[in-house]
């Protein structure tokens, strides 16, 4: 798919003010710093579209931006930062609980996990909850520049096998690099068969 545009349009602490124009949009969600942000600019081609940061917790609203003027890519914070404080992490789950549940436009959900690691209890336990109140999901490895390719397939491997602990069926992976750019045309492939769909 080609990108011929992509502007921000509004950041939100509220699902209830995000953009009322139906249009089809596709949110990437995942632990603070697994690279949210910058997979958006990867996909979009614009290098400082979404704030991105070494530090995590760099964003703390729903951000909305639109591509092709035809349907959205959105950015939100990431959960489990722990240095955040108990307050603010709960304010910042409510924020993405309720967007996730009442979205009505929300046409397909990433979740993002960093390739690097082994499956971690709090994604495992973010994706129950997905699964508990029916929302399907994909699944994003990030930063495989990271990692060597035996490695890769070896992490990618050892995730699949403990989701189908759980699961009947896997959910669609996609690997990808927002350093080295890949898995873009995967990702843009998948999203524009769904809005041809
Ligand atoms: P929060 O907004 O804090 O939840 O983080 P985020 O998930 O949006 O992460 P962000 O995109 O800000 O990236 C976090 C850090 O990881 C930054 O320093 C990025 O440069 C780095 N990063 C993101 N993607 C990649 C990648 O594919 N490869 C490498 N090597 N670094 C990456
Ligand atoms: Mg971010």
């Amino acid at each position: 798919m080609l990108i011929k545009s992509a502007q921000f349009i509004i950041s939100n602490s509220d699902y209830r003010k995000c953009p009322q124009d139906n249009r089809p949009e596709y949110a990437f969600i995942g632990r603070s710093n697994v690279g949210k942000s910058s997979l958006i600019n990867m996909l979009t081609n614009r290098k400082g579209l979404a704030m991105t940061s070494s530090t995590p917790g760099k964003t703390m609203l729903i951000n909305h931006f639109l591509i092709n003027d035809e349907w959205y890519l959105v950015d939100l914070p990431g959960y489990g930062y722990a240095r955040r404080g108990k307050e603010n992490r709960e304010r910042l789950q409510q924020i993405i609980e309720d967007y996730i549940l009442q979205r009505e436009s929300l046409t397909s959900l990433f979740v993002l996990v960093d390739s690097r690691h082994e499956p971690q209890k709090i994604d495992l336990a973010f994706m129950e909850w997905l699964g508990e109140n029916g929302v399907p999901f994909s699944i994003v490895f990030t930063k495989i520049d990271k990692l060597g390719p035996v490695r890769l397939k070896q992490n990618v491997e050892e995730y699949k096998q403990k989701l189908l602990e759980r699961w009947e069926e896997l959910p669609p992976v996609f690997v990808t690099s927002s350093e080295k750019r890949s898995g873009r045309e995967e990702l843009l492939d998948y999203i524009g068969q769904i809005n041809a769909s």
